[in-house]
């Protein structure tokens, strides 16, 4: 890569601040294949972004700083404002490629819980490298920064793209996938989060009891691009699956009767979103998520709930 930093970018706020947002997914599908020697597994995902957005504001900085407000900032265990932070790293990678200082001042702005299944961190890091881009005038293509979200995670190449894409690889292999309208959910979102690696070696624990169905690697992800080109939420409902879902309740029984809360409230098909804990319950439309929504927060089986669209468009720059 050879990116040149030339200054005046044209995003940059009167007060020096630039800011993106990036949307949370929900896959449609999950199947997940062996595990490779590198600790990933192989699998095959449908990506869905959904209008639950993250907000990053970079400003020109002394050294790197991270700030943290909403969502997940005042529980017993914080999002971190450190280099575990991936905003952080996302940060120091985009400023090594491109032969820059990192220097900047970066605020998130959570809507998207931590910890939830539904790429939060990874929205916070594409978010970032389309800020800071902007903002220190590094001129990346979105193939250069493409190239960098692969290496930051799983999941950060399709925050980055957002709406429809099949994952391949460890996740972060896309193809677009055609999709023709817009589909309503609910997300229940539970209290406290699960952690990834967590999930997957309890998928493994599962499997090698024989207590879950072992992965053939080249799952077919054929059912769900067909419900998504042909359009009814019906037919979508019906193609919904998620081989983390057993793992995710295994480790957080109270999964069970969220699920089945959901699909008791009128939900057409209810799935954990990716590791879990959240809760992605399909509806037939707007008012039928916005009532689904209403009836899910009486019963008190989630700490809170989103009623949200998808797909939406990946990260970008915004004001
Ligand atoms: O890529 P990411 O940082 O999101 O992955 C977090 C963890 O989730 C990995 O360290 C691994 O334990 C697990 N993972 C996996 N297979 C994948 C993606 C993630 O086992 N394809």
């Amino acid at each position: 890569m050879s990116w040149s930093s030339s200054g005046g970018p044209g995003h940059t706020r009167g007060d020096g601040t630039v800011t993106a947002h990036a949307p949370a997914k929900v896959n449609v599908s999950l199947a997940v294949g062996p595990l490779r020697p590198d600790g990933f597994h192989t699998l095959q995902t449908v990506y869905l972004a959904v209008s639950l957005l993250d907000t990053v504001t970079v400003r020109r900085g002394d050294g790197l700083s991270v700030t943290v407000t909403g969502e997940g900032t005042g529980g017993p265990d914080p999002v971190p404002t450190d280099r575990r932070n991936l905003v952080w790293r996302a940060a120091e990678l985009l400023a090594e490629q491109a032969g820059v200082v990192a220097d900047a001042a970066i605020a998130v702005d959570k809507a998207i819980p931590a910890a939830a299944g539904l790429a939060g961190g990874s929205a916070d890091a594409a978010a970032a490298l389309v800020a800071l881009d902007a903002l220190w005038g590094t001129h990346a293509t979105r193939g250069d920064l493409t190239a960098l979200a692969a290496r930051l995670g799983s999941d950060v190449p399709f925050s980055l793209a957002g709406g429809v894409a099949l994952g391949s690889g460890r996740g972060e292999q896309l193809t677009p996938v055609l999709a023709r309208r817009q589909w309503h959910w609910v997300l229940g979102i539970a209290e406290g989060g699960l952690a990834t690696p967590a999930v997957y070696a309890e998928l493994d624990r599962l499997r090698a009891a024989g207590r879950a169905p072992e992965g053939d690697g080249a799952p077919s992800p054929e059912p769900v691009v067909a419900a998504l080109r042909s359009g009814p939420p019906r037919a979508l409902a019906a193609a919904l699956t998620n081989d983390l879902q057993a793992a995710a309740v295994s480790l957080r029984p109270a999964l069970r009767r969220a699920l089945r809360a959901a699909t008791d409230a009128g939900a057409l098909a209810a799935l954990v979103s990716g590791s879990g804990p959240t809760v992605a319950a399909l509806a037939e439309d707007e008012d039928a998520a916005v009532r689904l929504a209403a009836v899910l927060a009486g019963e008190g089986v989630f700490r809170t709930v989103r009623v949200v669209h998808g797909p939406v468009p990946g990260a970008r720059l915004v004001g």
